[in-house]
């Protein structure tokens, strides 16, 4: 696709709903898979399906995740009976990390060393053999870093010269509460972590619950500023900071 390409079907997807976008992307892309966290965004995973019996899905197994989500990956494997690919990172940078700085390091410099490792080189990996993937983000996920979020995209973090990548986000428009309304009313599989209290859910050390009223996003990288929770899957969310020159 072009860049007015792009642009055009942006203006035709703009505020529409998850099915819209996802139908859009679907008959335009054959080689396009969904990206899937273990959690609410098993919503894609139920509404593709409707299109396309045969949908890649694929999610990043960083090796933290909670054993309630790879139980619950399983789960939808089985309750789709679909194939669901899940990516590992590099083992010998893994085990240099890990031996350099052992299994916290995050807590003490920050999480994207080890999201680069786990998630970010996994997903380069595989986005360089499809055309266009599909996410589960939505703007209220995050005030800081989501709200200019567009339906459909260019991704400036993994396209390449020869190889130019369109990212959909489905559900960009759709609330938490749409999202759940979803899954009661066509019955789908969720994470038991939702039953315990989960809103987002990432890796077991970089989850945790939150307190009545306080933003989902809150249980994410808590020991973090707002404005670098995004482990790098989406750095095309991250507007670079403006430098102010200074005579002196
Ligand atoms: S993250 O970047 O902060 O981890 P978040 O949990 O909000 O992302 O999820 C947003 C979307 O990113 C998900 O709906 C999914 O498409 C993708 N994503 C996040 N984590 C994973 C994962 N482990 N595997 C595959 N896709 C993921
Ligand atoms: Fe590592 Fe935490 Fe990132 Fe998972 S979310 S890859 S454990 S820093």
């Amino acid at each position: 696709m072009t860049a007015t390409e792009i642009s055009q079907l942006q203006t035709e997807l703009a505020q529409k709903s998850p099915r819209v976008i996802l139908k859009a992307a679907l008959q335009r892309f054959d080689n396009i898979a969904i990206s899937f966290s273990g959690a609410e965004d098993v919503v894609l995973i139920d509404m593709a399906l409707a299109y396309r019996k045969d949908i890649q899905v694929f999610s990043l197994d960083t090796g933290r995740l909670h054993p309630e989500t790879y139980r619950f990956i399983e789960k939808v494997r089985n309750h789709y009976h679909i194939d669901i690919e899940l990516l590992t990172p590099d083992r010998d940078t893994l085990d240099e990390m890990v031996k350099r700085k052992g299994l916290f390091s995050f807590y003490e410099d920050g999480h994207h060393e080890c999201c680069g490792i786990r998630k970010v080189e996994p997903l380069r990996r595989k986005l360089a053999h499809v055309d266009a993937w599909i996410t589960g983000q939505r703007k209220d996920q995050s005030l800081d870093t989501r709200q200019e979020v567009p339906e459909v995209q260019l991704d400036t973090a993994f396209s390449t010269a020869d190889h130019p990548l369109i990212k959909f986000n489905p559900l960009l428009n759709w609330s938490s509460a749409k999202v759940w309304a979803h899954i009661e009313a066509y019955q789908v599989p969720y994470n038991d972590l939702h039953q315990r209290g989960f809103i987002s859910i990432g890796c077991e050390p970089c989850t945790r619950t939150v307190l009545p009223n306080q933003h989902e996003r809150a249980g994410r990288w808590w020991w973090e500023e707002s404005t670098k929770k995004e482990c790098g899957l989406h750095a095309d969310n991250i507007k670079p900071e403006v430098t102010i020159q200074s005579d002196f």
